[in-house]
This record gives C-alpha cells, structure tokens and sequence, in this order.
C-alpha cells in the first residue's frame, strides 16, 4: 500500500542520519570558506532533476544533503559570517522547529492548537511587557520584520480610514495618506507602502542628523507642508536600528510630537528592539512603549532559525479591525482564553513559530540573552577600535551598536568595492557593502555566536592586505568613447 510515513526503523534511521548530519556539520564549520566556492555542475543537476515519479531511500537524500547542498550553503553559521544583520542561530531552535513540524499545530483557530495558542500569546505579552505596553496590546509572531511592519503599517492605514478602509480602500479618495520616516529606513517600509497601495511618491524621507537619527525639526516642516497642500499625514515610521549604522530615532520626541499631531507612530525595531534585553541597551528600547505599534525579530538578536518577527500594536482592537474576516465556516465562540489568530493578520494556516521563541527564551533566559547581546557590542567596539586607529582604515559612522561602517581611504569607492568582492570571493569573511553619506563603504554587523577577537583580527589583517594589493595594480583604464 502506498504510505507517506515511516516505520519506527526508518524513524530510528532519520534520526541517526540528522544527528550524524548535524554534528558533522557543525565540526566542519570553522574549516569552510564562508561563501561557498559554488560549484555550477551541483547547481544545474538541481536545476535540471526531471519530476520524481518514484521515491528514493533517506540515504540517498542525506548523501545529497552532504554533496550537493551543504558545500554549495553560504555558512551563515561561520564565525566570520557578518554581512547583514543575520544571526547564526541559537541551539535550541532547530529542535523545537522540528517539534513544531511533528505536531503541526495550525495556529490560527485555537481549537486546532491550543496549547500553541496560549504560548503565541505568551511570548507576545512578554515582548510586550519588555516596552511597558499595556494589557490592550496585542499581536502575533510573524514570517520576520517585513511582515511585521506591513501589518503594522496597515493597522495604520486601516485606523486612518475608519470604516471605509475595508468597503472602499483607497479608491476616490482626493486627500491622499502621506508617511514620514527618515532616510536611513529599511527597504521593507517602502514594500509595504507600495503593497498597501499608498505609493512611495507619498512616503517621505525626512534628512538625518549627524547621528543618522531623524530631525523632528525637518519632520515638523514636512507635515506642515504637506497639510497646507491638501494632503493626509497619517503615520510616522521610526527605527530602533537602523540597518546600516544601527541609529536609533529619538522615540520619546518622536511620540510625544506624533501625539499632538494625531499620527500613528510605528517603529520598525526588526533590527534593535530586543536589545532591550540587556541592561546596557534597555534605557533607549524602552521607549519603544510610547509607540502605536512596534516590530521586532526574534530571529535576530534572539538568534531563533528564520523565520520569526513579531508584531504588537498598542491596541489589539485595531489590529483585529483590521484583519477580521469571519466567515461562517470559519466561525467560533469566543473564548476567554484564547486568541483566533487569523483575526490578527493577513494568513489563515500558520505554523508554530511561537515555540522556537518560546523555547530559546525559557532555554536560555534574560540574563544570557544580555551577555550574548553586549558581546557582540564588544566584538564591534573592537572592530572599531582597529578601524580608528590603524591608518589603513577610516570609520564612516561612530559605533553605537553591533555594527562597523569602515573604508580604505587610499582607494575609492571601486578600489573599497574590489576588496569586499575578493574578501567573499576568497572565502575569508562575508562582510556587506554599506553606503554612509554617499560614500561605499565594508560593513560588519556582528550576530555571531561563534565569532571572537581572533575572528575581528585576522578580518581586519586580510581586509588591509587586500587594500595594499589593489593600490599596487595598473588602475583600470577607461575605454575611449567610440567616436
Ligand atoms: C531595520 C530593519 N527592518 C526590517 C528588516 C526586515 O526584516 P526581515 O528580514 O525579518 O523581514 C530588517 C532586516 O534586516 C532590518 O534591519
């Protein structure tokens, strides 16, 4: 008979090919070139695999594992792993991922998970409590810090509209909304206002101080103008992290200024909300309390596997306006104890994110949470540090967080550019690009579990080597225009 599961032997057997996989893998970590030297020919036999008609045995799909995926990853997992703000992931996570998998709770109607359902809204009161919101807070976990900000930003816009947002949506409307964030903002808060229809020609980018901070000064005069043009200001957008320096806007002015203007303020704190944890960051996060609504990724400095962000909008009711839809089948009693889900979001199937955050959190506790945080603060001090003093290198923004912005001033911004592509290239360290002021620039942000001093060092020895290098070639000669 034909059968999708599995005997307690194949059981047995899975479970020895993933623990043999993963120690493996985590023993050959360190010995890897960070971004893998991909080979093509691994790659088009994926590309061109004809659709299984009949299965095959678990060893041959551990066998490729080893062969054909694990040496084409980028090893996110490397100790010199730091291009984006992107973690290697915490112990605990894929163990509860797989948990999650085997019950395969749908967290949306309780009564299909309520175990779930009461540790989703856990974590969320938790994350909530960390910023000092009120019990009329609500939200839920999230695919990561996109999400979040478009379910926050669509509260928003949902509020702003009262009840014509769900009959008429933005059509007819001759007042149009206008956002405000500033010019340092994540890519994602253009997304969601593309996708809920608001058009970026209305999200304005308010200029930074020269702390990449948003000028409320600036922020004033744009509202000002934009009303006395016929338009809606409705929202403002700050950042608790900015995802290239690591800035944090002014929240308390920021909210304070947003209140006596009647705007929503959202913050996008994907980045550097859950900083929060650790005493030394927890002063500046906690204001993220005076906001409307906040988003912030587990999946970053909780260091969960992807995917987990969170999103949580000081009054829950709004949220359900704006995602409610009940229709009969899916109809419910209501129930003192529990959430339905669905009402707070865009998915209807949901799988069980919240145990991964649940789990790392009681696994592992507040305390280690800090130190963890505030190591990596340290290990971007030091980078830092070597940036300012060495005279191969020029900081191009102060480090306040877990970030570095830094570049080789005796080249320009393609000479910077051939040292970062040949740092990845050689598989010494993944390292992003970073554009400060106009000017390019290598950027490491450091979420690394395994990374030490010794990582920084030898980073920072490669990056100078590479700099004399490139100086010493023929500069390229720029082609003559064809007459
Ligand atoms: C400031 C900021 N906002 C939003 C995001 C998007 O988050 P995600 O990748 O979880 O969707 C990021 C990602 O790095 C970020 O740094």
């Amino acid at each position: 008979m034909a059968n999708l599961l599995f005997s307690s032997e194949e059981h047995q057997q899975a479970a020895n090919l993933t623990k043999t996989f993963i120690e493996r893998y985590h023993a050959s970590l360190a010995d890897r070139p960070v971004f893998p030297n991909v080979d093509r020919d691994s790659i088009r036999t994926i590309l061109e695999e004809p659709f299984p008609e009949n299965g095959c045995s678990l060893e041959d799909l551990y066998e490729e594992l080893e062969t054909a995926i694990v040496p084409n990853s980028t090893h996110t997992a490397h100790s010199r792993f730091l291009p984006y703000v992107q973690p290697s992931p915490n112990a605990v996570s894929p163990y509860a991922e797989m948990v999650a998998s085997v019950l395969n709770q749908n967290c949306n109607l309780w009564t299909l998970s309520p175990a779930a359902n009461a540790v989703e809204q856990k974590v969320v009161r938790w994350f909530a409590g960390l910023f000092g919101f009120g019990d009329e807070a609500g939200g839920l976990i999230t695919s990561g810090g996109s999400m979040a900000n478009l379910i926050a930003l669509t509260s928003a816009r949902d509020h702003r509209l009262g009840e014509s947002a769900r009959t008429e949506g933005l059509q007819g409307r001759k007042s149009p909304l206008v956002l405000y964030t500033s010019e340092e903002v994540h890519s994602s808060i253009d997304k969601a206002v593309s996708v809920l229809g608001l058009g970026v020609n209305h999200l304005r980018r308010i200029p930074c101080d020269e702390h990449f901070r948003i000028r409320l000064d600036l922020l004033a005069n744009a509202v000002i103008e934009d009303r006395e043009t016929g338009l809606t200001p409705f929202c403002v957008v700050g950042s608790a992290g900015t995802v290239t320096t690591g800035a944090v806007d002014p929240i308390a002015e920021l909210s304070a200024y947003c209140r006596s203007q009647n705007l929503w303020l959202h913050i996008d704190g994907a980045y550097g909300a859950l900083t929060v944890l650790s005493d030394r960051f927890r002063e500046s996060m906690s204001e993220i309390g005076h906001a409307d609504s906040v988003s912030l990724d587990p999946h970053k400095f909780l260091f969960t596997s992807f995917e987990a962000g969170c999103v949580i909008v000081k009054d829950a009711s709004i949220l359900r306006q704006a995602f409610n839809f009940s229709p009969s089948y899916l109809a419910m009693e209501k129930d003192p104890d529990f959430i339905h889900f669905a009402d707070y979001g865009p998915q209807l199937s949901r799988g069980f994110k919240a145990l991964k955050v649940w789990w790392s959190l009681r696994r592992f506790g507040r305390k280690t949470y800090a130190e963890v945080i505030e190591r990596m603060a340290d290990l971007a001090a030091y980078m830092g540090k070597i940036a300012d003093k060495r005279p191969e290198f020029e900081l191009l923004a102060p480090v306040v967080f877990n970030c570095v912005c830094f570049r080789l001033p005796h080249l320009d911004d393609r000479g910077n550019e051939k040292v970062l592509k040949r740092l990845v290239e050689n598989g010494t360290a993944f390292l992003g690009p970073a554009s400060v002021k106009g000017r390019f620039g290598l950027r490491a942000c450091f979420m690394n579990l395994r990374t030490g001093d010794e990582d920084v060092e030898l980073i920072m020895d490669e990056i100078a080597r590479l700099g004399r290098s490139i100086a010493e070639e023929p500069s390229e000669l720029t082609p003559m225009p064809v007459p």
